[in-house]
Protein backbone atom coordinates (compact mmCIF):
# COMPACT_ATOMS: atom_id res chain seq x y z
CA UNK A 1 0.00 0.00 0.00
CA UNK A 2 1.95 2.96 -1.24
CA UNK A 3 0.32 6.23 0.69
CA UNK A 4 1.85 9.76 -0.27
CA UNK A 5 1.49 13.14 1.19
CA UNK A 6 1.07 16.19 -1.28
CA UNK A 7 1.25 19.87 0.20
CA UNK A 8 1.05 23.45 -0.98
CA UNK A 9 2.48 26.50 1.53
CA UNK A 10 2.77 30.35 1.06
CA UNK A 11 4.09 30.67 5.33
CA UNK A 12 5.32 27.25 6.11
CA UNK A 13 2.34 26.19 7.94
CA UNK A 14 0.85 23.57 5.90
CA UNK A 15 4.24 22.31 5.52
CA UNK A 16 4.66 21.74 8.98
CA UNK A 17 1.31 20.14 9.57
CA UNK A 18 2.41 17.84 7.19
CA UNK A 19 5.55 16.59 8.59
CA UNK A 20 3.36 16.42 11.87
CA UNK A 21 1.07 14.20 10.15
CA UNK A 22 3.80 12.32 8.63
CA UNK A 23 5.33 11.37 12.07
CA UNK A 24 1.73 10.04 12.99
CA UNK A 25 1.49 7.61 9.90
CA UNK A 26 4.08 5.13 9.99
CA UNK A 27 4.57 3.88 6.40
CA UNK A 28 3.48 6.82 4.35
CA UNK A 29 6.12 8.55 2.43
CA UNK A 30 7.94 11.25 3.08
CA UNK A 31 6.07 14.78 2.11
CA UNK A 32 6.18 16.37 -0.87
CA UNK A 33 5.90 20.29 -2.02
CA UNK A 34 3.76 20.73 -4.67
CA UNK A 35 6.27 23.50 -5.85
CA UNK A 36 8.88 20.78 -6.77
CA UNK A 37 6.45 18.67 -8.94
CA UNK A 38 6.64 19.23 -12.64
CA UNK A 39 3.62 16.39 -13.28
CA UNK A 40 0.61 15.09 -11.08
CA UNK A 41 0.72 11.47 -13.23
CA UNK A 42 2.92 10.02 -10.21
CA UNK A 43 -0.38 10.17 -8.38
CA UNK A 44 -1.12 7.05 -10.41
CA UNK A 45 1.54 5.34 -8.90
CA UNK A 46 0.24 5.33 -5.00
CA UNK A 47 -2.88 3.70 -3.70
CA UNK A 48 -3.59 6.80 -1.01
CA UNK A 49 -3.26 10.45 -1.38
CA UNK A 50 -3.26 13.00 1.38
CA UNK A 51 -3.14 16.55 0.07
CA UNK A 52 -2.80 19.84 2.32
CA UNK A 53 -4.35 23.16 1.07
CA UNK A 54 -4.09 26.68 2.46
CA UNK A 55 -6.57 29.11 1.27
CA UNK A 56 -5.54 32.73 0.61
CA UNK A 57 -7.92 33.80 -2.32
CA UNK A 58 -10.57 34.66 0.43
CA UNK A 59 -14.07 34.37 -0.98
CA UNK A 60 -12.86 33.34 -4.78
CA UNK A 61 -14.76 30.80 -6.29
CA UNK A 62 -12.11 29.30 -8.63
CA UNK A 63 -8.12 29.52 -7.69
CA UNK A 64 -9.05 29.74 -4.16
CA UNK A 65 -5.77 28.55 -2.30
CA UNK A 66 -3.27 30.97 -3.89
CA UNK A 67 -0.68 28.17 -4.29
CA UNK A 68 0.75 25.52 -6.85
CA UNK A 69 -2.12 23.48 -5.89
CA UNK A 70 -4.26 25.76 -8.07
CA UNK A 71 -1.80 25.25 -11.67
CA UNK A 72 -2.42 22.03 -11.25
CA UNK A 73 -6.51 21.21 -10.71
CA UNK A 74 -7.34 20.77 -14.22
CA UNK A 75 -4.47 18.08 -14.52
CA UNK A 76 -5.91 16.50 -11.65
CA UNK A 77 -9.23 16.34 -12.94
CA UNK A 78 -7.85 15.24 -16.34
CA UNK A 79 -6.42 11.74 -14.08
CA UNK A 80 -8.01 8.42 -13.95
CA UNK A 81 -7.65 7.96 -9.97
CA UNK A 82 -10.39 5.09 -9.75
CA UNK A 83 -10.02 2.88 -6.87
CA UNK A 84 -7.85 5.15 -5.34
CA UNK A 85 -8.53 6.86 -1.81
CA UNK A 86 -7.33 10.60 -1.28
CA UNK A 87 -8.13 12.74 1.68
CA UNK A 88 -7.78 16.48 1.97
CA UNK A 89 -6.57 18.49 5.26
CA UNK A 90 -6.79 22.89 4.40
CA UNK A 91 -5.32 25.38 6.63
CA UNK A 92 -6.99 28.93 7.55
CA UNK A 93 -8.26 30.62 10.12
CA UNK A 94 -11.70 30.54 11.55
CA UNK A 95 -11.98 34.03 13.29
CA UNK A 96 -10.32 36.21 10.85
CA UNK A 97 -11.86 34.85 7.77
CA UNK A 98 -14.71 33.34 9.58
CA UNK A 99 -16.90 33.47 6.28
CA UNK A 100 -14.45 31.80 4.10
CA UNK A 101 -13.26 29.28 6.43
CA UNK A 102 -10.85 26.56 4.33
CA UNK A 103 -12.95 27.30 1.79
CA UNK A 104 -9.79 25.97 -0.98
CA UNK A 105 -10.60 22.01 0.47
CA UNK A 106 -13.79 21.84 -1.24
CA UNK A 107 -11.95 22.99 -4.99
CA UNK A 108 -9.59 20.37 -4.45
CA UNK A 109 -11.87 18.08 -3.68
CA UNK A 110 -14.12 18.54 -6.54
CA UNK A 111 -11.11 17.90 -9.12
CA UNK A 112 -10.26 14.33 -6.99
CA UNK A 113 -14.07 13.23 -7.62
CA UNK A 114 -13.94 14.36 -11.15
CA UNK A 115 -10.67 12.28 -11.11
CA UNK A 116 -12.53 9.09 -10.12
CA UNK A 117 -11.16 8.91 -6.61
CA UNK A 118 -12.65 7.81 -3.36
CA UNK A 119 -12.95 10.70 -1.18
CA UNK A 120 -12.16 10.03 2.67
CA UNK A 121 -10.99 11.84 6.06
CA UNK A 122 -14.18 14.04 6.14
CA UNK A 123 -14.81 15.25 9.38
CA UNK A 124 -17.91 16.89 11.60
CA UNK A 125 -18.03 20.42 12.01
CA UNK A 126 -19.32 20.31 15.48
CA UNK A 127 -15.83 21.51 17.29
CA UNK A 128 -15.22 24.39 14.95
CA UNK A 129 -16.51 28.11 15.06
CA UNK A 130 -17.16 29.73 12.10
CA UNK A 131 -19.71 31.48 9.84
CA UNK A 132 -19.41 29.57 6.31
CA UNK A 133 -17.31 27.13 4.64
CA UNK A 134 -17.51 26.35 0.91
CA UNK A 135 -15.92 23.15 2.07
CA UNK A 136 -18.88 21.77 4.25
CA UNK A 137 -19.91 19.03 1.85
CA UNK A 138 -24.04 17.95 3.69
CA UNK A 139 -22.94 17.75 7.20
CA UNK A 140 -19.22 17.52 7.26
CA UNK A 141 -15.97 18.92 6.60
CA UNK A 142 -15.08 17.60 2.92
CA UNK A 143 -11.78 17.24 4.95
CA UNK A 144 -9.93 18.11 8.01
CA UNK A 145 -9.69 22.01 8.86
CA UNK A 146 -7.03 22.55 11.00
CA UNK A 147 -6.66 26.83 12.19
CA UNK A 148 -3.30 27.35 13.15
CA UNK A 149 -3.70 31.21 13.46
CA UNK A 150 -6.52 31.05 15.68
CA UNK A 151 -7.09 27.70 17.53
CA UNK A 152 -3.33 25.80 17.07
CA UNK A 153 -3.81 24.80 20.74
CA UNK A 154 -6.44 22.33 19.30
CA UNK A 155 -4.51 20.41 16.47
CA UNK A 156 -2.11 18.33 18.21
CA UNK A 157 -5.75 16.76 19.10
CA UNK A 158 -7.35 16.65 15.82
CA UNK A 159 -4.03 15.58 14.14
CA UNK A 160 -3.96 12.38 16.17
CA UNK A 161 -8.51 11.83 15.68
CA UNK A 162 -7.52 12.09 12.00
CA UNK A 163 -4.67 10.05 11.78
CA UNK A 164 -6.54 7.21 13.56
CA UNK A 165 -9.59 7.96 11.23
CA UNK A 166 -7.46 7.51 8.26
CA UNK A 167 -5.24 4.44 8.87
CA UNK A 168 -9.24 2.66 9.04
CA UNK A 169 -10.54 4.43 6.00
CA UNK A 170 -6.93 4.24 4.11
CA UNK A 171 -6.35 0.68 5.16
CA UNK A 172 -2.95 0.33 6.14
C1 LIG B 1 -4.26 37.75 3.02
C2 LIG B 1 -4.75 36.49 3.69
C3 LIG B 1 -5.91 35.89 3.25
C4 LIG B 1 -6.39 34.73 3.86
N1 LIG B 1 -7.59 34.19 3.47
C5 LIG B 1 -8.12 33.16 4.16
C6 LIG B 1 -9.42 32.66 3.86
O1 LIG B 1 -10.12 33.15 2.96
N2 LIG B 1 -9.90 31.60 4.58
C7 LIG B 1 -9.19 31.04 5.59
O2 LIG B 1 -9.67 30.10 6.23
N3 LIG B 1 -7.93 31.48 5.90
C8 LIG B 1 -7.39 32.53 5.23
N4 LIG B 1 -6.13 32.99 5.55
C9 LIG B 1 -5.35 32.31 6.60
C10 LIG B 1 -4.33 31.31 6.02
O3 LIG B 1 -4.98 30.33 5.23
C11 LIG B 1 -3.60 30.63 7.17
O4 LIG B 1 -2.74 31.57 7.79
C12 LIG B 1 -2.81 29.40 6.76
O5 LIG B 1 -2.35 28.73 7.91
C13 LIG B 1 -1.64 29.72 5.86
O6 LIG B 1 -1.02 28.51 5.48
P1 LIG B 1 0.45 28.45 4.84
O7 LIG B 1 1.41 29.03 5.88
O8 LIG B 1 0.70 27.02 4.61
O9 LIG B 1 0.42 29.24 3.57
C14 LIG B 1 -5.66 34.15 4.94
C15 LIG B 1 -4.47 34.77 5.38
C16 LIG B 1 -4.03 35.93 4.79
C17 LIG B 1 -2.80 36.61 5.34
Amino acid sequence: MAVGIYFATTTGKTEDIAERLHGLLSGVNSPKDLADISDVSEFNDLDGIICGIPTWNTGADSERSGTAWDSMLEDIGGLSLGGKKVAIFGLGDSSTYTENFCDAMEELHSYFKKAGATMVGYVGKGSYTFEESKSVVGDSFCGLPLDEDSESDLTDERLENWSKQLKGELGF
